[in-house]
Parts: structure tokens; C-alpha cells; sequence
């Protein structure tokens, strides 16, 4: 028999790295092995600034003592218990919390472990939803060219990410697109343009197509994070919001990176004044220390799909192994409440001026096309060199060896500083960024 080498002398070969070019980064890897405060720090010790808040998850910096105490204690007492057909305290009170903190009236609240669970879920919920109101023909769903609804088959159909969706073959039927917001009159404004509310109206379109009874629910980032910030032009969610309400279509707002503080309110809903009938929130939840995802539901769409069933029967065929996980549960607990205790949203109203006047100031560069931003998520995007996405590549790998880690969203530069970081720090990432961009 033929001996078979089990162990390759790759030592970084074993892990299949998600969302990386993993034969680059065994060549050059980028090892991050310790973090405190707004800082990383490589094996050498050497510091490195965190420009995208983990990946837009870690608002209060790394290493949150009350965080870490509070999943210490949670350990200690119950470490898991299963979440089908039993319950923990922790996972109600955190319930309780996000739906006083919510937007009126989403205050039925389903535990998932990633943002890709949340919009999966989510899709679910609303094709139950109509299906035991008697409308079980509305099974449509309407996504946007440029979304990123996370990585599961649901996700990605009603995602517009064009890499996330073409290795993958069909994804789910009946998903159509809205076009995306990005045009050439709101170009280097930061904040909402003017221009371009009327590209809601593709919504009314797709009614006008397909027919309003086919389609169970439209779902949006408020702002796209992962194609570069994208900012909703003045008046288009609210129009949004309007075809949806006007034909009975659920509006789902994925929140997952716009939640919790980014636009310097708790929900970019608030923000905007636009209330979605469901919403996916995720990442800054728990503030990236555990995983910890949760859809929050309009209580009548929720008590709907209950009061279809008998009582003693499961309403929703649908959860995880890790919903409501309890240690998940206490830090989201312990994050919820830093938020409250440090007015945190208040701080992020009050860095976000400068911010946005900074990354608006990438306008002079050579080969920026434009800069986008919105409380605090900034991106610059440059024209591509070569191959797109490449310059954007580089531009990450020279940011780390500057100093800083950030976001690049093909050939667009994103920066999402902490909230945790002060007025300089923040500047500090741009003046790296800046040089990095200037040099290359
Ligand atoms: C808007 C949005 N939805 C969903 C997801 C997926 O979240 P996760 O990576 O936790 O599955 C992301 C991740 O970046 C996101 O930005």
C-alpha cells in the first residue's frame, strides 16, 4: 500500500482562509495576534490601527473588560443549553432589550449566530408569513445590484456581489434586482445625495411585471457596506417604503453592519426615519467577541405566523444549534449595556463630522473617483489599475504594512473606525491611508 503523507510542510496550507486569496497569504502572510483597545499587534508585538472595527463588528475596541467578565460568569453558570423547546433567562432579557431599543413596533426578536443566518431567516420568515395569511403564491423576493446579504443560498440570490453569486449556479428562482444607487450626479458628495430616489421606483416596476401578489418581501442594506458604502439618495427608502406598504410587500433592512450606532443612531432606521416590517442585525451585537445574530420581527407578522398553529405545536420549523446561545446572550447583554451606560451612539454623532470631512478630502488625489460616507463609514474608491479589484488589493496589503487594516471593497477603500477611537487616532488611520494611497 502506498503511504499517504497526512501532514503537509505548509504549516498555513491546512486552513482554507474565508474571502482570501489563500496562496497570496501564504507567501505574505498578514498575522494578526493580539488586540487591545483601537490597537492589533502582529507576532512581533509591532501595533497596528484597527480601521474597520473588525470587520465592522468591534465598535467598542478589543477587549472589553465588562465583555469578558460577563461570558467569564456565564460560563461558569450554564454554558449551553439547547434552544429547541427550552429557553434561558439570558436570552429573554436580551429580547426584552432589543425590542425596547428597536424601532416601535419590531419587538419579536429570533436569535441566529451570523448576519448570513439572520437573512436567511428572514426570507423564511416572510414567505411563512404570507403562506398562513393565504397568499402562499407570494414567493418572490426582490434584492439590489450591490447588496450583501451574507453567504447562504438565500442570501446570495437576493445579494448583488457579482463574485459572491457567479461560482455558485442559480440560487434561489424568483429573486430580481433593483438597480443600484450609485450614479454620477451624487458623486463626492458624502452623506445623502440629492439625486436618485427615483431609482425606488424600480420596485414598482418589478410590481408592475411580475404582479404585487407574487412578491413576499424586498429586502436592503440602508446603506450597501460591503460594495463600498453606498448611500441611500435622499427620499429613496422612504419611497421604498411606500411600493411596500402600498402592495403588501415586507420591507427587510439588513443591519447587519448599520446596526447598532454606525449612523449615530441605534438603527439606520432611526437615522433615516424608515421603518422596515423586519430587520437582520448581527456583528456589533456582542461586539465581536462571540458570535451573535438576531432577526427582529413586526409583532403582528410574528403573532401571525403563531396563531396559525395549535398551540402545542412548533410554529416555525427554523432555528440553530447556536440560537440563543447563552454565552452569545451575555455578552450581547454586556454590549447592550456599555452602549447605554457610555451614551456610545452620541459619541459617534459627535466624531462623525470631521470624519466624513476627511475622507471627503481624498477628492484631490490623482486616481479618486469618488468618496463616499455616512456617519462612520467612509470608503474612497479609485479608478482600477490592471485588473479590478487589484489596486484595492494592494492598497490593503501596504495599509498593513503602514500600520493599519482596513476594508477594501474591490477597488474601493473603506475605513469604519471604532467608536471607541478618539478625534486623533481616527485622523491618524486617514493620514496612513492617504500616504498609502498617494504612494501607490
Ligand atoms: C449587510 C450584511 N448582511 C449580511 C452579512 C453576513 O454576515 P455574516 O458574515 O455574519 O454571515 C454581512 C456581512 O458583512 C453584511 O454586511
Amino acid at each position: 500500500m502506498t503511504a499517504v503523507s497526512r501532514i503537509s510542510n505548509q504549516p498555513l496550507a491546512h486552513q482554507w482562509m474565508p474571502f482570501t486569496a489563500n496562496r497570496a497569504f501564504q507567501d505574505a502572510p498578514r498575522l494578526i495576534a493580539r488586540a487591545e483597545g483601537v490597537y492589533y499587534f502582529n507576532p512581533q508585538g509591532e501595533k497596528l490601527l484597527d480601521g474597520s472595527s473588525g470587520l465592522y463588528c468591534i465598535p467598542l475596541g478589543h477587549g472589553r473588560r465588562e465583555i469578558r467578565e460577563a461570558v467569564t460568569r456565564q460560563m461558569e453558570v450554564l454554558d449551553y443549553a439547547p434552544p429547541f423547546q427550552y429557553g434561558v433567562p439570558a436570552a429573554f432579557q436580551l429580547a426584552q432589550e432589543l425590542a425596547e431599543m428597536l424601532p416601535n413596533g419590531l419587538n419579536r426578536i429570533l436569535f441566529t449566530g451570523s448576519g448570513s443566518e439572520s437573512v436567511d431567516s428572514a426570507l423564511k420568515i416572510a414567505i411563512q408569513y404570507h403562506r398562513v395569511r393565504g397568499e402562499g403564491q407570494r414567493q418572490r423576493f426582490i434584492g439590489r445590484e450591490r447588496g450583501y446579504h451574507g453567504v447562504n443560498f438565500g442570501g446570495w440570490s437576493v445579494g448583488g456581489m457579482v463574485n459572491n453569486r457567479k461560482a455558485f449556479g442559480l440560487g434561489l428562482p424568483g429573486v430580481s434586482h433593483l438597480r443600484h444607487t450609485v450614479i454620477p450626479e451624487n458623486k463626492f458628495v458624502m452623506g445623502q445625495g440629492e439625486h436618485g430616489a427615483e431609482l425606488a421606483d424600480d420596485l414598482q416596476r418589478l410590481v408592475d411585471l411580475h404582479g404585487a401578489d407574487s412578491i413576499a418581501a424586498c429586502i436592503v442594506e440602508p446603506i450597501a457596506g460591503s460594495t463600498g458604502i453606498l448611500v441611500p439618495p435622499k427620499g429613496y427608502l422612504e419611497r421604498l417604503r411606500e411600493i411596500c406598504t402600498r402592495h403588501g410587500i415586507l420591507l427587510i433592512f439588513d443591519e447587519v453592519i448599520t446596526g447598532f450606532g454606525r449612523t449615530g443612531q441605534a438603527f439606520a432606521a432611526d437615522t433615516f426615519g424608515v421603518v422596515p416590517d423586519i430587520m437582520t442585525l448581527a456583528k456589533a451585537i456582542s461586539n465581536g467577541s462571540i458570535p451573535m445574530a438576531a432577526v427582529a420581527v413586526r409583532e403582528d407578522v410574528q403573532q401571525t405566523i403563531l396563531d396559525a398553529a395549535p398551540p402545542e405545536n412548533v410554529e416555525f420549523f427554523h432555528g440553530y444549534t447556536y440560537s440563543a446561545h447563552p454565552v452569545a446572550c451575555a455578552a450581547a447583554l454586556a454590549t447592550l449595556k456599555i452602549f447605554r451606560e457610555e451614551d456610545t451612539f452620541a459619541r459617534v454623532r459627535a466624531l462623525t463630522p470631521a470624519f466624513l470631512e476627511q475622507i471627503g478630502g481624498f477628492k484631490d488625489l490623482p486616481y479618486v473617483t469618488d468618496t463616499r460616507g455616512f456617519g462612520l463609514l467612509g470608503a474612497v474608491e479609485l479608478a482600477p489599475e490592471g485588473k479590478p479589484g487589484a489596486r484595492g488589493y494592494k492598497i490593503l496589503c501596504k495599509a498593513f504594512e503602514a500600520g493599519l487594516v482596513l476594508r477594501a471593497a474591490g477597488d474601493t477603500i473603506v475605513l469604519a473606525p471604532p467608536f471607541a477611537a478618539t478625534a486623533e487616532e481616527i485622523a491618524r488611520m486617514v493620514e496612513i491611508m492617504r500616504a498609502v494611497i498617494t504612494a501607490n
